[in-house]
């Protein structure tokens, strides 16, 4: 792996590591700063060897279609990486980190050439650029043209093909510049890379979530390695449906029927055999577990409730597959976590993975990483990718990512 232990010379260099800040804010207070947390080896190494460090990354989304100036300004507002700095000025108390307000041009070059050895530039969100997300070709030239080194630490951002991500690395390496993985990339690499392979049996995966249609992709990847899918949240329904299974008022994606169909004909796929229901998620004044097992021909759940859980013959059933299995990879809740009323599907499912310690574990970032942090059982697994859609798009292009295959 080309990684930043390979890269020579640093005094006096000025590197881009290319980060992920897309943190979860409320207000201008970052509510979670793993992923700072998580970036500052690779900092901290650059600054030991004296190299001029920028830092850059994307924060939220700014939608740039037909919205108007005071629109995207809201959008700017929201989204500003200013609020990030505090939280790396607290983890480098004796390191000077200064801000760019600029994102491109003349100015931000004055702030990146104003770097003294051993001193940190964070730039502002890279996404106040419309040309980001399109790895516009001026934008990223005029980025590049700034830098001797680039380091790719937003494994987040891995499978994003953006200027930031890949325009500039891809400059840099025609110029014979030094580009490397940093060791967050690398340390995500090697874990994620356990269930990209998938050689170690029994294999077992849990996706949970919305729908089957964001799923496909990585469904059809994991029926090729895994030796059992344990499905989990509203994507269940769709299942139920293609096999006649009642989902009352639960979601279902119709045109998924053929292909649920077609996965569940695999033998691999395991559903939940009964489903936690209510009338309301917000205000439920019923809430009742209904049989919802293909085998037994259950009737599934009534008109007039929507299922918002697994229940426990699930999360037995589960249970016993997980404490069997070797390699577990896990993305997506069982349930709606968040709601006292049906997040024990979630809890119960997380806490059976850690009790087997025998077996690599790994969450795929997202809302089962927030989930397993929140239940306290996140240290208890081999792996929590910071990732969520660059660990599951990893795992359906086995093993390559644009941010990776670019540093080469
Ligand atoms: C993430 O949080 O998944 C990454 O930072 C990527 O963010 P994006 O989906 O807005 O590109």
């Amino acid at each position: 792996m080309n990684t930043i232990d390979r890269l020579t010379d640093l005094k006096g260099k000025k590197v881009l590591v290319r980060v992920d800040f897309n943190v979860p804010l409320k207000g201008s207070e970052v509510r979670d700063d793993n992923r700072v947390v998580q970036a500052l080896p690779t900092i901290k190494k650059l600054l030991k060897e004296g190299a001029r460090v920028v830092l850059m990354s994307h924060l939220g989304k700014i939608k740039w279609g037909k919205v108007d100036d005071e629109e995207i300004a809201k959008q700017k507002a929201k989204n500003n990486m200013e609020y990030v700095l505090p939280v790396l000025q607290k983890y480098l108390p004796d390191t000077k980190v200064t801000f760019s307000p600029e994102t491109r041009g003349e100015e931000l070059t004055a702030h990146i050439n104003a770097l003294n050895d051993g001193e940190i530039l964070l730039v502002q969100n890279t996404r106040y650029e419309k040309g980001e997300s399109k790895n516009d070709e001026t934008l990223a030239a005029d980025w590049a043209k700034n830098f001797d080194v680039f380091v790719m630490d937003a494994f987040g951002s891995a499978h994003r093909a953006h200027a930031s991500t890949y325009g500039v690395p891809e400059i840099l390496k025609a110029e014979g510049k030094q580009v490397a993985l940093g060791y967050l990339m690398e340390k995500e690499v090697e874990n994620l890379g356990a269930c990209v392979k998938g050689d170690v049996h029994p294999y077992v995966a849990i996706l949970g979530g919305f729908k089957v249609s964001d799923k496909i992709k990585v469904i059809d990847s994991l029926l090729r390695k895994c030796d059992k899918i344990l499905i989990g949240g509203a994507m269940a329904f769709t299942f139920y449906k293609a096999l006649g299974i009642g989902i009352g008022n639960s979601p279902c994606e119709d045109d998924q029927l053929d292909y649920a169909r077609k996965c569940y004909s695999s033998g691999k796929i395991l559903l939940p055999i009964d489903t936690v229901c209510a009338d309301d998620l917000e205000n439920p004044t019923k809430i009742a577990t209904f049989d919802t097992d293909n085998d037994k021909h259950s009737a599934g759940i009534p008109d007039g409730l929507a299922g918002f859980d697994c229940g426990p013959k699930t999360v037995a059933l589960y249970a016993d597959v997980i404490r069997k299995a070797k390699l577990i990879f896990w993305n997506g809740p069982l349930g709606v976590f968040e709601k006292e009323e049906f997040k024990k599907g979630t809890v119960e499912v997380c806490k059976a993975i850690t009790l087997n310690t025998e077996a690599f574990s790994v969450i795929g970032g997202g809302d089962s990483a927030a989930a397993a942090k929140e239940f306290g059982y996140a240290q208890l697994f081999s792996h929590v990718s910071t990732g969520g859609g660059a660990s599951l798009e990893m795992i359906e292009n086995d093993g390559h990512l644009p941010g990776i295959d670019v540093i080469g």
